[in-house]
């Protein structure tokens, strides 16, 4: 994989046990202080607290000895260029921003593991025989326009121009954000990185499950990571007094949702390994003595393979046109994303497992329920993601997600040994 002298891996760029790990949730701690709520972190596409952060990542990635520059999404691209300028580039990134009332390592790990090691690799004078690419992705959770990967879409050549005329609930589309935060959406396309001068991509990122924990691991080998469906529906009944309108000539909005949502549950009970959530249930200017004339409300599907994903979800939607027929009520679909499933390159699970074991984790092989900012990539150039173990039963998405420092050490190492390795030719 390498394309340049080998790097013999000398003994001042390995650090110390604790040490990574120990600057990692110091790090963490400190991205955490900029929310936009108070209490608990919150960091949404281009808020002021999703611009702070960038802030800080930008002057960490200069100090470790980068070349640093935000690109037309936002995205905080840190490269630590090789010896020799025509080296093709290996990018180790992950996301920066956060889902409401967020943990702090979703998406952060990553960063700053690829961040620790660059820094090491700077003080002990080490350059790799390919560009290395530390990519902080600017939005990856699509909270605040409903599509997420805006930032990995546009490095991987995927970013859907259509996307800038989403709005956001203030009714700020995504074009305008971003002129107004100083960023050029005529220039996105050209941040896409051309196939061709990538070694590959890999990604370190909490699990965000209790695989790891049950299996008594720190890092996990990621195999393939779930492809994904969400999409918005939109129920419209007919609003009524909720005193005078008999229950049996009603319209319900809401309780056609309501059936909705136990029907997703439902099917997807049906299939190991398929998982459906209704994340965002509304009744729009909703009052208790109304009965509501709309609903909407948000459907998130996914499984290991893509098949078995779209069945259930032609199966959904028959269930659909058999509730709003007999309710009486009208269903509007807007899909807002479909992603493959993807399948970690088989030579960096290799490379991950190696380096793992040179980190003192055993390799533990497991497949990815969330998605990744990997995903992008898949199809584009070799991916590969080393998962992090995550405490606390393994919940994320929720302010008590928890990673422990020698956890977070053993990634950092491990992280270090792979890029040693593909600095190598990936050898064992
Ligand atoms: O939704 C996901 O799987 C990821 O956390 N964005
Ligand atoms: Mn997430
Ligand atoms: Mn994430």
């Amino acid at each position: 994989m390498s394309s340049g002298p080998p790097v013999e891996p000398t003994s001042e760029v390995r650090p110390d046990a604790g040490d990574l790990g120990a600057r990692i949730m110091a790090l963490a701690d400190r991205l955490a202080e900029h929310s936009e709520s108070r209490g608990g972190l919150t960091c949404t596409y281009l808020s002021p607290a999703h611009r702070a952060v960038a802030m800080l990542l930008r002057d960490w990635m200069r100090a470790a000895g980068m070349a640093v520059a935000i690109d037309p999404v936002a995205n905080v691209v840190g490269r630590y260029a090789a010896a020799h300028p025509g080296a093709k580039t290996l990018i180790v990134g992950s996301h920066y921003d956060t889902v409401h009332d967020a943990g702090k390592y979703d998406g952060r790990l990553g960063i700053l593991a690829a961040l620790v090691v660059v820094e090491r690799l700077h003080r002990a004078g080490v350059r790799l025989p390919y560009h290395l690419e530390v990519v902080a992705f600017s939005e990856e959770e699509g909270v605040r326009f409903s599509k997420p990967f805006i930032g990995s879409s546009a490095v991987a050549g995927r970013f859907d121009p259509a996307m800038l005329k989403l709005r956001d609930a203030t009714g700020f589309t995504l074009a305008e954000l971003m002129q107004e935060t100083g960023l050029d959406p005529s220039a996105i396309s050209a941040v896409a990185r051309d196939p061709a001068t990538l070694l590959g991509y890999l990604e370190v990122h909490i699990e965000q499950g209790p695989a790891l924990l049950q299996a008594g691991s720190p890092l996990g080998i990621v195999t393939a990571i779930n492809g994904g469906v969400r999409q918005l529906i939109a129920v419209t009944g007919t609003a009524g007094h909720a005193g005078t309108v008999p229950m049996a000539m009603r319209h319900d909005a809401a309780a056609a949702a309501a059936e909705i949502v136990l029907a997703v549950e439902r099917r997807w009970q049906q299939a190991t390994g398929l998982v459906g959530t209704v994340g965002q249930l509304a009744v729009p200017n909703g009052a208790v003595n109304v009965i509501p004339g709309a609903c909407e409300l948000s459907i998130d599907v996914r499984a290991g393979d893509d098949a078995t994903r779209d069945a259930a979800v032609r199966d959904v939607h028959a269930e659909i046109e058999r509730i709003a027929a007999r309710r009486g009520v009208r269903v509007a679909v807007r899909e807002t994303l479909r992603t493959p499933a993807a399948s970690c390159a088989p030579r960096l699970q290799a490379v991950l497992a190696q380096a793992a074991e040179r980190a003192g984790a055993a390799a533990h092989y497991l497949s990815s329920g969330a998605g990744h900012d990997a995903l992008m990539f898949g199809g584009m150039t070799d991916i590969g993601m080393l998962f992090v173990r995550c405490g606390n039963g393994g919940i994320s998405h929720n302010p008590t997600e928890t990673v422990a420092a020698e956890d977070a050490d053993s990634a950092a190492r491990a992280l270090l040994e792979a890029l040693l390795l593909l600095a190598q030719g990936g050898r064992r």
